[in-house]
């Protein structure tokens, strides 16, 4: 147990040393072995350069942009970078594109929702079109914004949904439309110039969630990719979102939500006077924001440069390909969704070989995914987000798929025993007690096994996906309640 209070302060080596120890137990952020969570461009000095611009500007306060002149204009550097990046400003068929730098894509997307809520104040019960391969971040916008979610399904083959779908499922009430260039899952572009098409006839905004790959795409569409119209350029796209702590490289806490002009993005602004203090005006959700991520995007991206996102793009589509490659080359393994652009995701179509333990026999030889839960009729599959570090390891992945697959074959499918299956498909998430799911955790080994031993999770996966979406949720709050305790 750390104490981060101790009674005298403790010296700065140490806590350096101590925050050293505790990232021992974190998976690797950096080599090209962790397909989730990161993205690693392996430039050397890059990550040196990123801190230094972060420290120079940690403690500057987006809070009033006339305050801290530099925030407002590293800011406006980077939303331009993003709109040109995105086929919008001088010169384009978007040439008054105007945003703003946000926390994260979800914070993205919350806004692109509150914007579209708020320009239809006249619209009591507000809706939300989305495909159901649409980020989760959606959903949360919906719940917190007081928004209805309708979730038009895809077809199981191509994970896009059918645009007469989208358009069958616009009423009056719909503020928005959304849809994913490409989306999280499956690594898929959806029909963007048909939707927002469809948006525009019917006189309702879209949104193009490029939160994901949105900065890889334009970069790979020039070292030869082809890459449908998905930006600015589509006509009837009123806003897209782009993360730059995604494919941009940059450190995280920054992600850009442009809007297609000023008088679109206008609701996106909260004002207060009401009360004594300072006058509030903000753009995105957070008063306070330090302008560390944004500096160290700003850096990330002088840095690198257009030149440099085009190489990195080369090495993210040769990791693809070979990676893809490797996947398909593999008994009883398929791609999933054709791996177009940054992401491979694979399914099994053998019985006998179980993803969720190849998962876990990948983790075991050092290499993490991120396993899916099977969904609606999609199949459970395992994801991978590619990034130019992963070029030079594919070899050694290609071997070690192939190992762990023979494992996995040899040891079998998870079978649940019968209660715990019977629980899992048919508790009803409501009657899910802290002490029951207190007490899976310790049987799974996800509470109280020895410091960075990794769990076999095929086990827990397994459970999750015979539950329904609502028991998984209810089981991972609790769960997360759970790690989340004060160490006294
Ligand atoms: C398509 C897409 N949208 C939104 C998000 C949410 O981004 P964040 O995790 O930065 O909030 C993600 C994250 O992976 C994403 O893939």
């Amino acid at each position: 147990m750390i104490d981060a209070l101790p009674t005298q302060g403790v010296p700065a080596e140490q806590v350096l040393a101590e925050l050293r120890g505790m990232r021992q137990a974190d998976l690797p952020t950096h080599g090209g072995r962790l397909f989730a969570y990161v993205y690693d461009p392996a430039r050397a000095g890059l990550d040196e350069l990123a801190m230094s611009a972060y420290a120079l500007s940690a403690h500057v306060n987006g809070l009033d942009p006339t305050a801290f002149p530099s925030l407002l204009a590293t800011e406006n550097a980077l939303v331009a970078a993003a709109a040109r990046v995105l086929g919008a400003g001088p010169g384009t068929a978007a040439p008054d594109v105007v945003g703003s730098v946000t926390s994260g894509g979800t914070e993205s997307l919350i806004l692109a929702v509150k914007t579209a809520r708020d320009a239809h104040p006249e619209i009591t019960a507000p809706r939300l079109v989305v495909p159901s391969t649409a980020h989760a971040a959606f959903a949360k916008a919906a719940h917190y914004l007081g928004v209805a979610l309708d979730l038009v399904p895809v077809d199981p083959e191509t994970f896009t949904p059918d645009p007469a779908a989208i358009a069958a499922a616009i009423t009056q009430d719909t503020v928005l439309v959304a849809c994913s260039a490409p989306s999280y899952a499956h690594g898929v572009v959806d029909p963007v110039e048909q939707i927002a098409a469809i948006a525009a006839e019917r006189g309702v905004r879209c949104h193009v969630d490029a939160c994901f790959g949105g900065w890889a795409l334009p970069f790979l569409r020039r070292v030869g990719v082809s890459v449908p119209a998905f930006d600015f350029g589509v006509r009837g796209v009123t806003s897209v979102s782009v993360d730059l702590h995604k494919y941009a490289y940059t450190p995280k806490g920054v992600s850009v939500l442009l809007h297609r002009d000023a008088a679109l993005r206008r609701p996106q602004y909260f004002a207060f006077a009401d009360w004594p203090g300072y006058t509030m005006i903000n753009p995105v959700i957070s008063s306070t924001r330090s302008g560390g991520p944004i500096a160290a995007a700003f850096a990330t991206l002088r840095h690198l440069g257009d030149e440099g996102y085009l190489e990195l793009a080369r090495q993210t589509r040769d990791a693809v390909a070979g990676l893809a490659k490797a996947v398909s080359g593999v008994d009883g393994l398929r791609l999933l969704a054709p791996a177009d652009y940054t992401v491979v995701c694979l399914a099994a179509d053998d019985p006998g070989l179980d993803l969720f333990v190849l998962a876990d026999e990948l983790a075991a030889r050092g290499w993490h995914t991120q396993p899916q839960l099977p969904y609606a009729d999609l199949p459970a599959s395992i994801h991978l987000t590619v990034t130019a570090s992963v070029l030079p390891q594919v070899p050694e992945f290609g071997q070690a798929l192939a190992e762990a697959v023979f494992a996995a074959r040899t040891q079998g499918p998870v079978e649940l025993p019968a209660e715990l299956l019977a629980l899992a498909s048919s508790l009803p998430p409501e009657q899910l007690t802290p002490e029951l799911v207190a007490a899976l955790a310790q049987q799974f080994g996800l509470v109280g096994g020895e410091p960075g031993a990794a769990p076999r999770l095929a086990v827990v996966n397994a459970v999750l996906a015979a539950a329904s979406p609502r028991l998984r949720e209810a089981l991972l709050i609790e769960f997360v309640s759970l790690l989340q305790r004060p160490t006294w």
